[in-house]
């Protein structure tokens, strides 16, 4: 994105209100238990908040779809954003951020717990420090608290589909868990899977910005409005499209990554017995990566051996192939919105299109 002639880094647009939105999730999940003030914290202490992609992506779609010229400090990338001085709209897309980032947040905890994490973020994981007892009731607490901000906004339409959010999640998970042989080397089923638990949370709360936009903010009876709205179907659209993008190289960067880099341990999908797009790529080519597959690389030698039966075949330029798919379309979204009503609605649409580019070469 460029202001006044600047090339700006897309996140940076927003880097300073995404600040304002993690000062406030630290104080929403402030509570007198001091047990329970440690856990939920312990992911929106300082420097461990990680990339904060959700808010990030929340606030830019917000610019993106604002309706009117904003004030100044939202174009100016050096100065302050006064958030007491945000307009109504602009505080309730906000509360949409943090709401997706408490959600992340849970999910995760309960997804370490699962997986029996030892690390998250580079550090050691809350189950690994608290017990799963505590990490779980931290996860539950967490929704607790989105509840309350998402029940503040007034609006049902967004209830609904931050509420389905969390039914796919969980369905997610549970579709991962307990897929038959057939689901094992399915793409599709692996697409089903994959927008579950990565891309409806980006879609859904991309789309809630887009309904907090269209209604007025003292238009909050509880009437389930602009729900066949064009611009909210592609503002979900641009998000399960980069949500998809995003995780399929997430799949490539557990084989190909190192995990200092990650944070957390490499070839990690495989030793949980989980088959990713490469690895289902590559089994079309080479029928022996099948069996492994089915039995979820259990056997001794069964991570190595796959390793090396994926370097044999195109599976992971076919799975590279399949991210920049979806990250053209999420660009082409963007790109389809009805004429951009200011500079800032212009420079926040460039920076979301510039996204769909730099998820494509993350390198954690
Ligand atoms: C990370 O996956 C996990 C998720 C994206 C979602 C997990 C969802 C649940 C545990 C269901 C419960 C949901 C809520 C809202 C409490 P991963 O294990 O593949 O990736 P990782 O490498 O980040 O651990
Ligand atoms: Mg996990
Ligand atoms: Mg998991």
């Amino acid at each position: 994105a460029e202001v006044r002639g600047r090339q700006v880094e897309p996140f940076s647009i927003v880097r300073q209100e995404v600040e304002i939105v993690s000062e406030r999730l630290r104080h929403s999940v402030s509570t007198g238990i001091p047990a329970l003030k440690t856990a939920a914290e312990y992911f929106f202490r300082h420097g461990m908040e990680g990339k904060r992609l959700r808010p990030s992506l929340v606030l830019l779609m917000s610019s993106a779809l604002s309706p009117a010229v904003p004030p100044p400090e939202y174009l100016q990338v050096d100065l302050r954003p006064a958030a007491e001085h945000a307009p109504e709209l602009r505080r309730r897309q906000q509360r949409i951020a943090e709401i997706a980032e408490l959600i992340h947040v849970a999910s995760l905890l309960h997804d370490d717990v699962i997986d029996d994490a030892e690390t998250r973020r580079g550090v050691v994981s809350l189950n690994n420090v608290m017990g799963n007892k505590t990490a779980i009731l931290a996860g539950d607490f967490l929704l607790a608290r989105a509840s309350v901000s998402l029940a503040a906004l007034r609006n049902s339409e967004t209830v609904v589909l931050m509420s389905q959010v969390l039914e796919h999640l969980v369905s997610g998970e549970i579709m991962q868990m307990t897929a038959t042989s057939e689901q094992l080397l399915d793409l599709d089923h692996y697409l089903a899977k994959t927008y579950c638990k990565t891309a409806s949370l980006m879609a859904n709360s991309s789309r809630s910005i887009a309904v907090l936009a269209g209604v007025p903010p003292e238009h909050v009876c509880g009437a389930v409005c602009g729900s066949g709205d064009v611009v909210c179907d592609m503002a979900w659209s641009y998000g399960r499209h980069l949500g998809l993008a995003f995780q399929v190289v997430d799949d490539l960067l557990d084989l190909t990554g190192s995990s200092s880099v990650l944070g957390k341990p490499a070839l990690n999908d495989l030793r949980s017995g989980l088959a990713t797009a490469p690895v289902l790529f590559a089994a079309q080519e080479e029928p022996e990566l099948r069996p492994l597959i089915l039995r979820r690389f259990k056997q001794e030698g069964d991570v190595a051996l796959a390793m090396t039966l994926i370097q044999r075949t195109q599976g992971l330029r076919r799975a590279e192939e399949l991210a920049a798919h979806h990250a053209k379309i999420a660009a082409d979204m963007i790109r389809c919105l009805p004429v951009a009503q200011s500079d800032h609605a212009e420079i926040a649409r460039e920076a979301l299109i510039q996204i769909t580019h730099k998820v494509l070469t993350r390198k954690k």
